[in-house]
């Protein structure tokens, strides 16, 4: 557990490291972007992938009962939610399950409500499957965001069918408190407006917060998928592992009908593995990681103190954090080019994530303290040389 390591990811074929050139114009920058984490993987799960390894054969392979079961039981243990393991169906990502969703539960034109800023994909997932994109913009208030009530009720009424929550929120850093996803249920049952609930960094919450499982706050209200995955706590986002949860039999059958009409039926025999390691044996390490996480997030807060230039959105949860680089009065082109050339660190454009992100970047902070210390620093410099 030795997360001040520094490994190289360079030439790994890593999304974050070796594509500087393509999305950066230069390859000597840190990059704080793609949201995995540059920590090794713990023990656990690297033995169980050479335990398999060492059997030579690698052809199709089907879900054990005990991967379904230590499944149900991280949901139970963590997350205080007990599942019996027929709600479970595999897939490769939350955003492949997302789409899946869409295909199943809404028609053509229908209107799928996201709340910006957010995580990119989501806007995709609804647009490339030939639905109508609606945004409810989240409040921004006192330094922290708010979901906009008014707007989402309004919306519903209006016909929204279907809204996709990212709960904790990336990139905002909200994990939101048990009212608001009570609130949120009862305004999607009076409309009957189906919820689903990207999941994928429930793990990651710091102290003072607590995750709720939509799925579990439901008591009841039936058009609610839970997307779950081990990938962002375990780092293990290269072997597309993750999970939906539907309690209701018929609404199994119509996502995985589209699961199936996609040609997805087996699953990648390794990622089942390091999921079920993950789960069976990573607690521990999962507990010393949100530790070490939330070292890093309390360095942040404490080196963007005194900032003119940038504030800090403090994350309840995640290891991404939402920079407000307003008073720097750059656009978010700008802002990412200034960053590289003045800080030489890579950071994500904030108006991806929706045009109310303009002017803002989002930072990963996943990465040995010694690294992030000295990328701070140099993006705090570079910063306040523009005040
Ligand atoms: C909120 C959120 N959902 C989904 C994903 C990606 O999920 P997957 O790789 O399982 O499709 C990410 C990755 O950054 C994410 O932040």
């Amino acid at each position: 557990m030795d997360f001040n390591r520094v490994i190289d990811r360079k030439g790994t074929g890593c999304y974050k490291w070796d594509y500087l050139t393509q999305f950066f114009g230069d390859d000597t920058i840190l990059p704080m972007t793609v949201a995995d984490m540059d920590f090794a993987v713990p023990e656990p799960i690297v033995q169980a992938l050479q335990d398999r390894l060492a059997h030579p054969v690698f052809g199709y392979t089907g879900q054990q009962p005990s991967y379904w079961e230590a499944i149900a039981q991280w949901m139970e243990e963590r997350h205080g939610w007990p599942i019996p393991t027929d709600w479970l169906i595999d897939i490769p990502g939350v955003i492949p399950a997302m789409h899946f969703c869409i295909q199943a539960f809404t028609q053509p034109d229908d209107k799928v409500l996201v709340q910006t800023p957010v995580y990119d994909p989501f806007f995709q997932a609804i647009q490339r499957n030939g639905r109508s994109l609606a945004i409810s913009q989240l409040v921004y208030q006192n330094g922290r965001y708010l979901m906009d009530w008014e707007d989402l009720e309004r919306q519903f009424r209006g016909g929204v069918k279907m809204m996709i929550l990212c709960s904790p929120h990336n990139p905002v850093g909200r994990v939101w408190a048990r009212e608001e996803l009570t609130r949120l249920i009862t305004l999607a049952e009076q409309y009957g407006v189906w919820l689903i609930s990207d999941e994928i960094h429930h793990d990651i919450v710091f102290p003072g917060h607590n995750h709720h499982i939509l799925g579990k706050v439901a008591d009841g209200y039936d058009r609610i998928v839970t997307l779950t995955s081990p990938a962002k706590t375990f780092n293990i986002q290269g072997l597309q592992c993750a999970a939906v949860i539907l309690p209701d039999e018929a609404h199994r059958k119509a996502f995985k009908a589209q699961k199936f009409k996609a040609g997805l039926y087996l699953s990648n025999t390794l990622s089942m593995i390091a999921y079920e390691a993950a789960y069976r044996h990573g607690g521990p390490w999962v507990d010393a990681l949100v530790e070490y996480l939330d070292g890093n997030r309390q360095y942040l807060r404490e080196a963007f103190a005194e900032s003119d230039a940038i504030d800090l959105i403090y994350p309840d949860g995640t290891y991404v954090a939402w920079l407000d680089c307003r008073p720097m009065q750059l656009d978010s082109l700008a802002l990412k080019d200034y960053f590289v050339q003045e800080a030489k660190v890579g950071l994500n454009k904030g108006v991806v994530y929706g045009q109310d992100g303009d002017g803002f970047m989002r930072i990963n902070f996943a990465l040995p303290r010694p690294q992030l210390k000295e990328a701070v620093e140099q993006i705090r410099i570079a910063a306040e040389k523009t005040m």
